[in-house]
């Protein structure tokens, strides 16, 4: 079996230390140790942290915080994992066989898809329409979600598109997964980071019996350098994805734990969700606003949440010949569509600092002109 490489996380890796502006990212500006520490009583506690292993599964104060996030979720019900990508990781492990249908949202962030490809699953799609402003096709997901599915993963707030699914949606979502006996995975690392709203998207968490979620500290908190996640889940299963966590990482970091716990008690917690959407906006009005002034060469869809933008582009050329082109005349990293399952797109990021982004855009504007445009015009 060829191997399927995580090809946006392989552009990124080769690419982001040679560029000038890496807007390939999916987070915000990010958080500082200073702003995580409130007082001089923290300091006092991050200084004696002993950086010995923490529990293996996350320290139970940490845990306890994340259980809080959730309806019925206890301390012993969550998992600390190194950023959501080794929850996500551990899940297809544990949970899928080869031959196991499996069934991802696209266009999407493809770590779940290459996962289950390396592990020999049967992967089908359910898409999201741009024309429908990236509402879901659920009759889709019917169709391709048989009976004896092994596993539906959903990410809400999306990656690329920042489409926050409605609560009829989810219910029909959960409905589908357990007409068909699969176990949902919901990545939610993008909840916090709603562009037009300050409510805070609903979780799958609880709404059905056999449902993973997922967080991160790394997109709406800012915080990616700390590599912090989580998976939650009150089945015993879940200890079939620590047992994959022993192996792979042991335990995550001692202090990355303790500024977790910092970032994640409410006054916290709140104070980073309102940087986050502040960046958020303030981004997207500067992105929108330049990319309305390229010609009509861009369109791009306003999400709802996250610090990105899905942008349509006005060429024949694949998004991989665009995002080189980018690269290599205007040392702007952007993410090829293609990466998310769909050509013709580029997704770019605007959470970052609002200086860096307007330079970035004035470089990329000359190149946006001189795109061959599509052969239909
Ligand atoms: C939807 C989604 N899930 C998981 C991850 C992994 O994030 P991390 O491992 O930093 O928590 C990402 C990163 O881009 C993502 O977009």
């Amino acid at each position: 079996m060829t191997f399927q490489t995580f090809e946006l996380e392989n552009w990124q890796s080769d690419h982001e230390q040679t560029v000038r502006f890496n807007l390939a990212d999916s987070t915000v500006d990010p958080v500082t140790v200073a702003d995580l520490i409130e007082d001089g009583e923290d300091l006092e506690r991050i200084m004696s942290v002993p950086l010995y292993y923490p529990e293996v599964n996350g320290e139970r104060s940490l845990r306890g915080l994340i259980a809080g996030l959730h309806d019925g979720i206890g301390t012993d019900d969550v998992l600390v994992t190194v950023g959501a990508s080794e929850a996500n990781a551990a899940i297809v492990d544990a949970l899928c066989e080869p031959g196991d249908r499996v069934v991802v949202m696209e266009p999407g962030y493809r770590q779940v898809w290459g996962l289950a490809r390396n592990r020999g699953c049967d992967v089908a799609a359910f898409e999201l329409h741009a024309d429908r402003g990236w509402a879901p096709d659920l009759e889709q997901l019917r169709r391709v979600a048989a009976p004896g599915t092994r596993l539906i993963y959903v990410c809400n707030p999306n990656n690329p598109t920042g489409y926050i699914l409605t609560q009829r949606e989810m219910a029909e979502i959960v409905r589908i997964a357990e007409d068909c006996g699969a176990w949902l995975v919901a990545d939610e690392v993008y909840r916090g980071s709603e562009r037009l709203t300050d409510a805070e998207t609903p979780s799958f968490v609880g709404m059905t019996d056999k449902v993973i979620g997922v967080g991160s500290l790394s997109k709406s908190y800012g915080l990616s350098g700390l590599r912090i996640g989580w998976a939650v889940c009150t089945h015993p299963e879940l200890a079939d994805l620590w047992r994959r966590h022993e192996y792979v990482a042991i335990a995550t970091g001692r202090l990355d734990n303790f500024l977790a716990e910092c970032a994640l008690r409410p006054a916290a917690r709140r104070r980073l969700f309102e940087r986050n959407r502040a960046c958020v906006r303030r981004g997207y009005d500067l992105f929108s606003a330049w990319a309305l002034r390229q010609g009509g060469r861009l369109a791009a869809q306003p999400p709802m949440a996250s610090a990105l933008a899905f942008v349509r582009y006005d060429s024949d050329l694949s998004s991989v010949e665009v995002g080189d082109l980018f690269r290599r005349e205007a040392s702007v990293l952007v993410a090829p569509g293609v990466f998310f399952g769909r050509e013709g797109w580029f997704r770019i990021n605007i959470g970052m600092d609002t200086g860096h982004l307007a330079q970035a855009l004035d470089a990329l504007a000359p190149v946006v002109a001189a795109l061959p445009p599509a052969s239909g015009r």
